[in-house]
């Protein structure tokens, strides 16, 4: 029998609770969310990042689809419209009242599409099916990710793809500059990489650069969109924001774009490429998720001791 490796035995949920504890970028919950909706739905229908991702389906063999975190129906809606069924799951009504909006005038027939308002939390199997493939766009739930990517293999018949951010800021580098305070990193994709490689799960990984930002209508909502990123800002910094604000590029009916580039990483396997050992030996991880505490984001971050470096006799059983 082949040993397990070292590796899998590292215990990377902890270490990605503490990068979650370090981290400037707090997670949001589905109220927060809500409020953002109204933002995020036009934005969405210019981005360049759907058309992408959506090009880069595969989707041979695929009939059903579930879109976990499928905000206002960027995905959900064209896939609906190419495919038998499609689930589209998420946890905050706001985002789903625009998806209906959407679907209905883009004539997307009810029998293609089903919305259900779900968190990665809640308990799926007295709603959902799993479907041929399973998709997460930047919305997956770091607070307990192993468990949330085991749902999300376990929702899918064929394929699974995420996307993740990769890259430790959601910033862009102006702002972040501009700041000129230390900003600590977000958890990254590559946590999810080796959590699946632990579990058996061989995923491919490509990247898709996308250039994301909004438009403003005045220098507040532009303050208010960093403060969502990052809570709250010194009276120094959000000068600045107000001086950058300014030499912005202006539309032509007098609103204000900011943009700035994303890189994603695209994650994606096969249901029937698991190692189903290395899937057995994490089947602990089970079980519903517990309630993530709520963060605040007022209060300075508390560093931890440095991590200590690995050492294999330490962490061997
Ligand atoms: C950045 S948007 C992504 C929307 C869409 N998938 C895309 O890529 O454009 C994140 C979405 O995930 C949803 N979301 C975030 N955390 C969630 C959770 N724990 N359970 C369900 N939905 C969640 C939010 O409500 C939001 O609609």
């Amino acid at each position: 029998m082949l040993e397990p490796s070292l590796f899998s035995q590292l215990d990377l949920d902890g270490l990605l609770a503490r990068e979650r504890a370090t981290s400037s970028f707090g997670a949001r919950g589905a109220a927060a969310w809500d409020r953002r909706a109204a933002r995020r739905n036009p934005r969405e229908r210019d981005s360049s990042y759907s058309a992408a991702l959506l090009e880069r389906l595969d989707l041979k063999g695929i009939s059903t689809a579930l879109d976990i975190g499928c905000g206002t129906g960027n995905l959900a809606i064209p896939l609906a419209l190419r495919l038998q069924h499609v689930v589209a799951l998420d946890f905050s009504s706001e985002m789903l009242r625009h998806l209906r909006n959407n679907a209905t005038a883009a004539a997307v027939s009810p029998e293609h599409l089903a919305v259900h308002q779900l968190a990665w939390a809640d308990d799926w199997e007295a709603h959902l099916q799993p479907a041929d493939l399973a998709l997460c766009s930047r919305a997956m739930d770091f607070g307990d990710l192993r468990r949330c990517l085991r749902k999300m293999h376990r929702f899918a018949r064929q394929r699974c793809v995420l996307v993740l951010h990769a890259g430790g800021s959601y910033l862009g580098p102006d702002v972040l500059r501009l700041l000129g305070r230390t900003v600590h990193p977000r958890a990254d994709y590559i946590y999810a990489v080796a959590m699946l490689h632990q579990m058996g799960i061989r995923c491919g990984v490509s990247f898709l650069a996308s250039t994301g930002g909004m438009v403003y209508d005045d220098v507040g909502e532009f303050v208010e969109s960093v403060h969502w990123r990052i809570g709250d800002l010194a009276p120094e910094e959000v000068a600045k924001l107000h001086a950058l604000f300014a030499r912005l590029p202006r539309l032509p009916d007098g609103r204000v774009a900011y943009s700035h580039p994303f890189c994603w990483a695209i994650l994606e396997w096969s249901i029937a490429d698991t190692d189903l050992e290395a899937y057995a030996r994490f089947a602990a991880f089970d079980g519903p998720p517990p309630p993530e505490p709520a963060r605040d984001l007022t209060a300075p971050p508390t560093l931890p001791a440095p991590y200590p470096p690995f050492s294999p006799e330490s962490s061997l059983p």
